[in-house]
């Protein structure tokens, strides 16, 4: 699996990769491509194709489509000529960021249509793992998905939807929201389970184990649920929550999360493990 610290995280002892000295107040900096060397555009190539190869039958297809047509296996994007593609598409924009950014950064971002994309790329060594996220993950992982209308709707709602959880205190709540959709997300389709989020679809092995290992759950999307139930940041997902439709998580997400936020200050968080009585765990 792979993991994704906050800037929060780090900040007590761990240091920051990436670097912050160029970036604006918005942390946006420029993507500057002649600084990327060619074996790293040889890394990338790796990354790409290996991943690639692991895509049919297990991402969704707006996943596969939109990265072929998107056209960046041969080196790392130009994030500029993506944005103008995506901007297309969906009024979404990219933008270079140092790495990791501050929640409300982030909020800020998502809720004018624009997403982050870290610059660096990881070292050879890391090819299988990373523990935070580089241009592969926020790119291939993120991007593709930003091309379909209603994700792309609903990622703003989300970055409104920080911005407003802050001072109500839900960002925990909020967070593991994101983490089983956006990150590890399954979605339900005509031919069969597929993978959505960009944390199975950046890892060589999760996109596997998700939807072919009879260990983790598979339990329907249900947002109170989940935004009740722990994680894991360094292993496998021991549940991975499956929605319907992209409508489906635009629709279920729409209500004022305010008093969502209030109820589950008083109730117990739920391992990741966990099932409830009458929850179905979703057999492959
Ligand atoms: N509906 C949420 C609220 O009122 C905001 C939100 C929208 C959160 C979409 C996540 C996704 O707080
Ligand atoms: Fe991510």
């Amino acid at each position: 699996a792979e993991f994704f610290k906050t800037m929060e995280d780090k900040s007590d002892g761990g240091t920051l990769r990436g670097d912050y000295t160029h970036a604006d107040a918005q942390y946006v900096v420029t993507q500057n491509r002649d600084l990327y060397t060619e074996a790293q555009h040889e890394l990338w190539r790796r990354l790409y194709d290996r991943q690639a190869r692991l895509l049919p039958g297990r991402a969704c297809d707006v996943f596969i489509d939109s990265l072929k047509s998107m056209d960046v296996a041969d080196g790392i994007p130009d994030f500029d000529a993506i944005s103008r593609q995506l901007m297309q598409a969906t009024g979404w924009t990219l933008v270079a960021v140092p790495g990791l950014v501050p929640d409300f950064t982030f909020f800020e971002h998502l809720a004018n249509r624009r997403f982050p994309v870290t610059v660096w790329l990881r070292e050879p060594e890391e090819f299988d793992y990373i523990a935070e996220p580089d241009v592969f993950h926020d790119f291939f992982g993120h991007v593709p998905l930003l091309f379909n209308p209603v994700f792309a709707d609903h990622l703003q709602e989300y970055g409104k939807g920080g911005l407003k959880a802050m001072p109500l205190d839900g960002l925990t709540n909020l967070g593991r929201l994101y983490w089983y959709t956006v990150e590890f997300g399954l979605i339900r389709t005509p031919q069969g389970l597929r993978a959505f989020g960009a944390g199975i679809l950046s890892s060589s092995g999760e996109i596997d184990h998700c939807l072919s290992s009879p260990q983790p759950r598979r339990i329907a999307f249900d947002v109170e649920r989940v935004m009740r139930t722990s994680y894991k940041i360094d292993s496998y997902q021991e549940t991975y929550f499956v929605i319907d439709s992209f409508e489906q998580l635009f629709i279920d997400t729409a209500p004022d999360f305010t008093p969502i936020y209030a109820r589950l200050r008083d109730m117990d968080v739920l391992p990741a493990n966990t099932l409830l009585t009458g929850e179905i765990d979703q057999k492959i």
